[in-house]
């Protein structure tokens, strides 16, 4: 902790907050996991979190209904199965939240055009030749109003988002200085997975190359799936160097320490086969995610149990957006209320 410059009063340190969106748009991957998810989950230790799955921003992509139902169903179960405790955190569905959608108006009456037009998801677009609608173009502004809505001080995310939370920090600092302090701003946590991690086909894993390895898949089509990943033609007999090969990468990442260096013995000396190093693997997969299954299935079992816990978490995250939207409302004369602002206003305020 460093100490507040002599010459500025110190302000408040505002609760660390979490806050994470995921957007449900297929299942979830290896890659998916130890780039991004497993690292929001540790969060919910740190402070007060809020993790949503981002349907409103899904529904930029995903126009079949049952579909999206499903995926998002499927994401709440995962991330529980997974380890996020929803005791700890608020786990919860974006569009549960209307108050979200509605600071979103706020916010997008001070967005300048040219903000949104230099976001790089509708700039991709554009530059392909491709139409956007307002969704995709606004989708800064709403990604915004997710993050204000629960005065949230930390967004884990992915290198892909950051520009995001320029976006939000600007828009927040605008309203702030036109009528208050409103808003907290928030900072971006990179997530950084730290390994990479490695597709069927060796490459970067990625839904659009079509070359991923699903956490929750059923296990036979995992299995085959792990037993085609590419491999050189090397000889059995010949030794290897273990590491930056992907299949050692993909058992490291799924292994306890001392495993992976046995395993990193049996490459250099040689004699050991690709198929030998699949099936062990198959084996860490299946252990590493062990009770993140038995968690699932027990879970899906019971049919009402993941809906209580998104209705518990829409509960709180109601309560909280609550109070920030008509905080956002008095400061600039939507409500009938007098726009002096009392009560918490977050840490950048302090003023009653
Ligand atoms: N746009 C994010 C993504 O595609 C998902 C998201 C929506 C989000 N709202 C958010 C992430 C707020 C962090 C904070 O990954």
């Amino acid at each position: 902790m460093s100490d507040a410059p002599k010459s500025a009063p110190a302000r408040p340190q505002p609760p660390t907050r979490i806050l994470s969106g995921i957007q449900p748009t297929g299942r979830f991957h290896w890659g998916n996991y130890f780039g991004a998810i497993r690292q929001y989950i540790e969060l919910q230790s740190v402070g007060e979190s809020y993790y949503f799955i981002a349907d409103l921003h899904a529904l930029t992509t995903v126009r079949e209904p049952d579909r999206l139902r499903g995926l998002v169903r499927d994401a709440a179960l995962d991330l529980v199965a997974l380890g996020l405790d929803p005791e700890r955190a608020a786990l919860f569905v974006q569009s549960d939240v209307p108050e979200v959608t509605e600071l979103t108006w706020l916010l997008m009456t001070v967005t300048p055009m040219g903000l949104l037009e230099r976001c790089h998801a509708y700039k991709d677009k554009k530059s392909r030749g491709m139409t956007a609608d307002a969704g995709l173009f606004t989708y800064p502004v709403l990604m915004s109003a997710d993050i204000l809505a629960y005065d949230a001080t930390i967004v884990p995310v992915g290198e892909d988002q950051v520009q995001h939370i320029e976006v939000c920090r600007d828009l927040a600092g605008t309203f702030n200085h036109l009528f208050g302090e409103v808003f907290t701003l928030p900072k971006p946590r990179l997530v950084e997975s730290g390994a990479r991690v490695p597709g069927t086909d060796g490459q970067k894993m990625s839904k659009s190359y079509d070359n991923t390895i699903d956490v929750f898949e059923d296990p036979g089509a995992q299995k085959k799936k792990i037993m085609r990943i590419t491999t050189d033609s090397r000889p059995v007999e010949m030794p290897k160097e273990p590491e930056g090969d992907h299949l050692f990468e993909l058992f490291s990442l799924l292994s306890p320490a001392a495993e992976r260096d046995r395993m990193a013995e049996l490459y250099r000396r040689g004699g050991f086969g690709y198929g030998d190093v699949k099936k062990a693997l198959v084996a860490a997969a299946a252990d590493f995610f062990a009770d993140a299954r038995r968690r699932r299935a027990e879970l899906a079992a019971d049919p009402g149990a993941i809906d209580a816990i998104l209705a518990r978490g829409a509960e709180r995250a109601r309560t909280k957006a609550g109070d920030v939207l008509s905080r956002a409302k008095r400061a600039c004369g939507l409500s009938r209320l007098p726009g002096k602002l009392t009560g918490s206003p977050g840490p950048a305020g302090g003023k009653a």
